[in-house]
């Protein structure tokens, strides 16, 4: 599989948790800055995907490449060294750290390299502005859109390869929501590699190049964006009930 060009292959992934498969077959690329999404109702198998391109899900089978880089066995925190990154489901922000602390934990392994840490800093900051205010305060103690904020942060102060977002909008409010949607936007034109897990289909569509489907574990349907038609519409919003 020659697949340097592409940021995330997956052939025929199958696993789940305590030898019993919740996803099964999945095969799906992301392009090299191509923003993806999988959309699929709760259980659907979303967060299992995910899981299994971090290395942090031990029942597997199939293949996964990140950047041409043979990951299948990798373990989570060969991974985490700039292949890929995560904005995890409900965020998980450290409790008791400030929003500077938050987003340096997630540039540690570049630590020692101060100018390249400084400069994914200031990336953050030119993307949310707020965060740069509100970089001493208690990361916990913001509103829902502002730890949302941090948690992408994070995920981008350790320079992957591929960014993977687990339902980002989950809990937001409406300002929040398009707040989000629209630094999503920007870091899709900054050629990120991403692949963005939603319930919420307008943000996956407004965001993403193409949508995968996926419902009962398997991928079901797949389309590009710019051509999504009503039908195509209808046809995602029934299998999202
Ligand atoms: N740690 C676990 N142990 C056992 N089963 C699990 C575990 N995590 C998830 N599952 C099961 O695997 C299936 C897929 O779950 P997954 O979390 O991937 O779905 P999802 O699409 O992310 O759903 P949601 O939209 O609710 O987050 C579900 O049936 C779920 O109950
Ligand atoms: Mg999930």
């Amino acid at each position: 599989m020659n697949d340097t060009n592409d940021a995330l292959v997956i052939e025929g992934l199958a696993g789940g948790y305590d030898r019993f498969d919740v996803i099964h077959d999945i095969s799906f690329r992301v392009a090299r800055g191509e923003a993806v999404a999988i959309l699929g109702p709760n259980g659907a198998g979303k967060t299992t995907v995910l899981r299994a391109i971090m290395g942090l899900l031990k029942h597997r089978r199939g293949r996964i490449a990140i950047e041409g880089t043979d990951v299948t066995r990798m373990s989570p925190h060969r991974v985490a060294r700039g292949l890929a990154a995560m904005v995890p489901e409900g965020r998980r922000l450290f409790e008791g750290q400030s929003v500077e602390d938050n987003l340096r934990l997630g540039g540690i392994r570049l630590r020692r390299d101060r100018d390249r840490t400084s400069r994914l800093l200031q990336d953050v900051f030119d993307l949310f502005p707020v965060l740069k205010r509100y970089r001493d305060r208690d990361a916990t103690a913001l509103s829902g859109g502002e730890q949302q904020m941090v948690a992408i942060g994070r995920m981008m102060m350790s320079d992957p390869a591929l960014m993977l977002l687990d339902e980002p909008s989950l809990g937001l409010a409406p300002l929040a929501v398009a707040d989000l949607t629209a630094a999503l936007r920007r870091l899709r034109e900054q050629y990120r590699s991403i692949l963005l897990v939603e319930q919420r289909v307008d943000l996956a569509l407004e965001v993403c190049d193409r949508i995968y489907v996926v419902y009962g574990g398997r991928i079901v349907d797949e389309g590009r964006a710019d051509e999504m038609g009503a039908e195509g519409r209808a046809l995602i919003d029934a299998y999202l009930g």
